[in-house]
């Protein structure tokens, strides 16, 4: 797909400044969402979770951190490199193992995972109901989908947060990085689903007891559905 082929180029190019803008740009807050979503996604016992979309690696650190055994999915050689690297240098013994492959054709037999993790990385997958229905199938019953996602807040924080994202963000990235890189950041957030329809697709791709839980006044939502145990 020529459209996952642009995404992949985008982030192989990216990676250099990507931690640091991630930091810089959200006030260091990055850290807490993925901190959520670990906790959501490993709750005690062995937790064999697939990161997807894991990128360089900080959201499967979050989930190291809480004991899981991690397999990190990503389609850019460059993100997972670096991710892979920084894992090893912290810990040489880390349960991680890194996979090039994309969300929509994962190399993992059907019901393997206790937990599939995607932190900011659905967004970019724009079949997007092919990829949660991919993320279902290698889910174990019973087991859980958490997905990290950006959304635009209504209300008060609309106009001043729309204006950071279109024109700080873009700016500041010219500075450190590639500038379009973060424009695509600002129209994909934009362009893509609203948390309730969300919610509406992963009911249709057949998840249960789903959550929508806002974070830093709804710029950020963590979704939690599960697998039928049945
Ligand atoms: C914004 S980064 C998120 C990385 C990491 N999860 C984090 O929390 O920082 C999005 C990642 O999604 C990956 N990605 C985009 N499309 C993908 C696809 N179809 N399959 C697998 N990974 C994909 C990109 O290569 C990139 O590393």
């Amino acid at each position: 797909m020529k459209e996952t082929q642009q995404i992949k180029s985008m982030f192989d190019r990216i990676v250099g400044r990507y931690d640091f803008l991630n930091h810089l740009l959200s006030f260091g807050q990055d850290f807490f969402w993925r901190k959520k979503m670990a906790e959501h996604a490993v709750n005690g016992g062995t937790t064999i979770v697939l990161d997807l979309a894991t990128g360089t690696a900080d959201s499967a650190r979050a989930l190291l951190k809480r004991g899981a055994k991690v397999v990190g999915v990503d389609i850019s050689f460059e993100m997972l490199r670096t991710g892979n690297k920084k894992i090893k240098k912290k810990k040489r013994n880390a349960f991680f193992s890194a996979v090039v492959a994309s969300g929509y054709r994962l190399p993992f037999r059907d019901e393997c995972f206790d937990a599939v993790t995607c932190a900011f990385g659905i967004r970019n997958m724009h079949e997007t109901e092919s990829a949660v229905k991919e993320i279902y199938r290698v889910i174990k019953k019973g087991g859980r989908i958490v997905i990290l996602e950006f959304s635009i807040p209504d209300g008060f924080f609309r106009k001043p947060y729309l204006l950071y994202l279109k024109k700080i963000v873009p700016f500041i990235a010219s500075v450190f990085s590639v500038r379009s890189a973060y424009e695509y950041l600002g129209s994909s957030i934009e362009g893509f689903y609203k948390p309730r329809e969300i919610i509406k697709l992963l009911e249709n791709c057949s998840f249960r007891n789903i959550k929508a839980i806002p974070l830093s006044f709804r710029s950020v939502y963590l979704y939690v559905g599960k697998k039928n145990p049945l």
